[in-house]
């Protein structure tokens, strides 16, 4: 493949950025490009600097004065649910009942799902989200058809198909012998098949038996490289319904605990409701607890404690995500105005450089994908978006006020959304303009 240098306001995270003026976290070029080849990162940096590598027939691509920075990683999402997203007026239980499985029951049909996963991809790449941990539906063709289109976009995705087998319609349910066949021929295909990860990925102890659950923990103990995920302490009523069907276990948590489905590749939807004890057990064994903070506003769960299990004695992996279509954007620009909004209420505040360490290397981090993307580091993957802080007339009055690159940041979070993605890159490949 041709090289190609593109240059621009080049920007990635070294780390967690501790403040707004935190830029020693920050790689950050004013002049500054990145060189890529076959896919991968050859050198990212100052323009002086990195163009000296380039080699005299590389394409050379000005993105000033936008910013360039890692492209964003969703790290839960739902792909069936692209016309769910927007349903009026109801809280978890009965919007999964009212909306959600006669929506998923769809995916029956194949064709159904080959669409929606086309759109789906296309939809994300379009907000600069390259990578996604995504649910499937509880049909194995729509997981198949992920994977074929995610393959032939070349993205790094982790995704699986939903193990589902009480409380819903039939057209949504398998068996715990089914789920567990299913899932094991799709971890066979596709699992770290070029960028795939497969997640084994049962939805909730809700609509899982105790059976169902032996058999994702089986899997989760034969694929120990796979990803789990799952939803957990959601909602008040999702909380009482699990309990109820699981009496001899103490807490939500434990549920997940008991059937092996805990450790540091498992990523755990919501968490708001947690207790001390539950964070523990979740810090202990390494789990991800994953905020999605348009969902829990949209559905009235609850407020995700960002900093309070950030700062706890036993902190938790914390990764942020869309939920679309309980989430109401695929943008994690708008993702990340939500969940300032959603620390504000309880009397903290999330600075700009942490936002966006967070959809980048964060949850590159928190996905334990970090060697391949997240950041833009030599020898790691050619997924970048590219950011213009004056899409709009609204943004581009604003930012005539705007001195510091912290503040640039708070600008594109709180105003921006897929207008102000200009270009991205999936593995190197320019996806708006046809180069
Ligand atoms: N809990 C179980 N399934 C779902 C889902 O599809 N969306 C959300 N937000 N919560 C869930
Ligand atoms: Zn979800």
């Amino acid at each position: 493949m041709r090289e190609m240098l593109i240059r621009g306001r080049v920007l990635w995270f070294l780390r967690r950025p501790e403040s707004r003026d935190d830029l020693a976290a920050c790689s950050y070029d004013e002049d500054g490009a990145v060189l890529m080849r076959d896919g991968l990162i050859v050198q990212a940096g100052a323009y002086d600097r990195v163009s000296q590598v380039a080699g005299e027939n590389a394409a050379v691509i000005d993105h000033r004065p936008h910013l360039i920075l890692p492209g964003f990683i969703d790290a839960h999402v739902h792909m069936p649910q692209m016309q769910v997203i927007a349903s009026y007026g109801t809280e978890l239980l009965d919007w999964l009942n009212t909306y959600t499985f006669p929506e998923e029951s769809k995916f029956r049909d194949a064709q159904h799902g080959r669409r929606i996963a086309r759109l789906f991809l296309d939809e994300s790449i379009r907000h600069g989200t390259t990578t996604v941990a995504a649910y499937c539906s509880v049909h194995k063709s729509s997981a198949e058809a992920f994977f074929e289109e995610a393959s032939a976009r070349n993205m790094v995705v982790i995704a699986g198909k939903v193990m589902m087998d009480r409380n819903a319609p039939d057209a949504v349910l398998d068996t715990a012998q089914t789920a567990y066949d299913d899932s094991k021929a799709l971890i066979e295909t596709w699992h770290n098949r070029g960028r795939q990860r497969y997640a084994i990925t049962p939805r909730f102890a809700l609509t899982s038996t105790p059976e169902q659950l032996e058999a994702a923990g089986a899997l989760a103990r034969e694929y120990s490289d796979c990803h789990v995920q799952t939803h957990l302490s959601e909602n008040h009523a999702e909380i009482a319904e699990t309990m109820a069907l699981y009496p001899g276990l103490q807490d939500y948590t434990a549920i997940y605990e008991h059937y092996g489905l805990t450790g540091p590749k498992s990523l755990f939807g919501h968490c708001i409701h947690l207790s001390e004890r539950e964070a523990d057990a979740l810090s202990d064994s390494g789990s991800v607890a994953v905020f999605c903070p348009t969902s829990n506003l949209f559905l009235g769960s609850g407020l995700f404690a960002y900093h309070r299990y950030n700062r706890r004695e036993k902190p938790l992996r914390v990764a942020v995500a869309s939920d679309v279509g309980g989430g109401t954007n695929y943008s994690l620009l708008r993702t990340m105005d939500e969940a300032y909004k959603v620390i504000a209420l309880q009397g903290e505040k999330l600075n700009p450089l942490a936002s966006f360490w967070q959809i980048t290397r964060g949850n590159a981090e928190a996905l334990s994908i970090s060697d391949h993307v997240g950041t833009l580091d030599a020898g790691t993957d050619a997924d970048l978006v590219v950011l213009d802080a004056a899409a709009t007339p609204t943004m581009a009055l604003r930012k005539e006020t705007i001195g510091s690159l912290a503040d640039e940041l708070f600008l594109l979070q709180t105003l921006g959304d897929d207008r102000a993605v200009r270009e991205v890159y999936v593995a190197g490949k320019a996806t708006k303009s046809p180069f």
